[in-house]
């Protein structure tokens, strides 16, 4: 059943045509290991930050974990199992640096690996092409306590990292994503500290997210001389569409600065090679760039063969209110170094669990510009989807809310193929409800239901849904 309280997504659909998508189209789900694996302290594996983090009293809802999550560590068989049912075509996952490589630098540990290896070829013997994210924000803690990403150091050790895990998984896997959202790591990490490690430093935040992008390029070369050589190997940015409230010129100023923040910080640099000039401007009194040395943005912009975007929501803003106290750091700390001051405006549409408003064509928007403005190399999806709040009735679970977030979201993606945009792939965010993050086990993403107590696994009605979507490849008339 979905929350009663919460207003319908689409409101009354509307006749909804039926559409199909490009022959080869990749459907697939996604995670990240924090969020599912649980086994914490098994196979040799050494503390993440986040073990850290949800450990420390204060930082996450409730005190939740990431200790057993979805213990998917040891339902393996049974989950890979699902995703056949569901018919995937892709499964896109993340691995844990520290069940890898628990020292953070130096040997590799066989057991994390043979986790990994094991999963890699159940998928590609159910037929489900693996696609490995190298980082989802689970920096090993003794990599955090030498400094962490504003440390150059980080990306050297990333590369070696990334090494590893291409010498041996790279015969079998094929799609590559070195960094999930680097935004979150650096801005919400290092800057807000809503994040693991959970500090607040606007300077360490700008360097963690160069490092990021360092140890991106240096990844990008270790698969390219590791991996097979058909290897699709890119980056997945979290990007927003950024809309002034008003047409006020401060409110531009303001969308101008967070989408400087947001998106182009990492675009630019990723697909051009360069810092934009206005993003060093706002961020003159906060951070040098002193940090950037000679090479690095070469490194950085390494070429690709994909851009994975993920996709949830668009943000609104304006410039301070007219009253408000003249000073520059009233927000601190934030995510949002340097525009502290920006205010980010809500306009009463219907919102997810999570208070993110619901934007469809806010995913047009920005699929088309990454094309438009950046490169024409093929765009994946990531991840896209939704929280509400799910009941487990009789052995169901009924989640017409999410249902029609997926619907609104694939029609979109569509448009944008339509308009020339070289979309290859979606993957729904998430395969299965998992640890939210800052908001632990309370905010449910999955198409497939868990209950945290018993482990027990149910498909909801959007994964019956989804699953319908894939075999069609495309979506029926509503
Ligand atoms: C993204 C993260 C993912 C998940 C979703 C809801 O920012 O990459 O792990 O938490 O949001």
């Amino acid at each position: 059943m979905s929350n009663p309280a919460s207003p319908p997504v689409v409101g009354v659909l509307a006749e909804r045509p039926p559409l199909t998508f490009p022959p080869g189209f990749l459907w697939g789900a996604a995670t990240a290991a924090y969020q599912i694996e649980g086994a914490a302290t098994e196979g040799g594996r050494t503390p993440s930050i986040w073990d850290t983090f949800s450990h420390t009293p204060g930082r996450v809802v409730a005190g939740h974990t990431g200790d057993v999550a979805c213990d998917h560590y040891h339902r393996l068989d049974r989950d890979v199992a699902l995703m056949a049912e569901l018919g995937l075509r892709s499964y896109r996952f993340s691995v844990s640096w520290s069940r890898v490589q628990p020292g953070g630098h130096g040997p590799v540990n066989q057991e994390g690996l043979d986790f990994y290896r094991r999963l890699v070829d159940q998928l590609l013997a159910n037929g489900i092409e693996p696609w490995l994210t190298l980082y989802h924000w689970d920096l090993p803690q003794l990599l955090e306590d030498a400094g962490g990403w504003p440390t150059r150091d980080t990306s050297a050790r990333f590369a070696e990292y990334t090494s590893l895990v291409a010498g041996a998984l790279g015969d079998r896997v094929r799609y590559w994503t070195t960094l999930n959202e680097p935004w979150c790591s650096a801005f919400l990490g290092y800057g807000s500290g809503a994040h693991a490690p959970g500090r607040s430093d606007p300077a360490d935040a700008v360097r963690a997210g160069h490092h990021l992008m360092l140890g991106h390029g240096l990844a990008v070369q270790a698969l390219r001389s590791s991996a097979r050589s058909d290897a699709e190997v890119g980056v997945t940015v979290n990007l927003y569409p950024v809309t002034p409230a008003t047409d006020s010129p401060g409110d531009a100023d303001a969308a101008r600065r967070i989408d400087a923040l947001a998106n182009r910080f990492f675009l630019d640099p990723l697909l051009r090679g360069a810092y934009p000039v206005d993003l060093m401007l706002d961020l003159e009194r906060v951070a040098d760039f002193g940090h950037v040395h000679e090479g690095d943005l070469d490194t950085i912009a390494a070429p690709l063969n994909l851009v994975g975007i993920n996709y949830y929501s668009r943000h609104v803003v304006a410039a301070p209110a007219a009253q408000a106290p003249p000073q520059p750091y009233w927000r601190t700390p934030s995510c949002w170094p340097g525009s502290e001051h920006v205010r980010f405006v809500t306009r009463g549409v219907p919102v997810t669990d999570m208070d993110w408003e619901i934007d469809p064509p806010g995913l047009v928007e920005t699929l088309q510009r990454v094309y438009e403005e950046y490169t024409d190399l093929p765009l994946y999806v990531t991840e896209n989807g939704s929280a509400f709040v799910d009941t487990v009735v009789e052995g169901h679970v009924d989640d017409p809310d999410r249902v029609a977030y997926f619907d609104a979201h694939l029609r979109a993606a569509h448009q944008a193929i339509t308009a020339g945009v070289p979309l290859r792939g979606y993957f729904a965010w998430s395969l299965m409800d998992n640890f939210e993050w800052a908001w632990g086990y309370t905010k449910r993403f999955g198409m497939i239901h868990i209950d945290y107590r018993s482990q027990v696994r149910t498909l909801k009605s959007s994964g019956r849904w989804y699953a319908e979507v894939i075999r069609r490849n495309g979506l029926a008339a509503q």
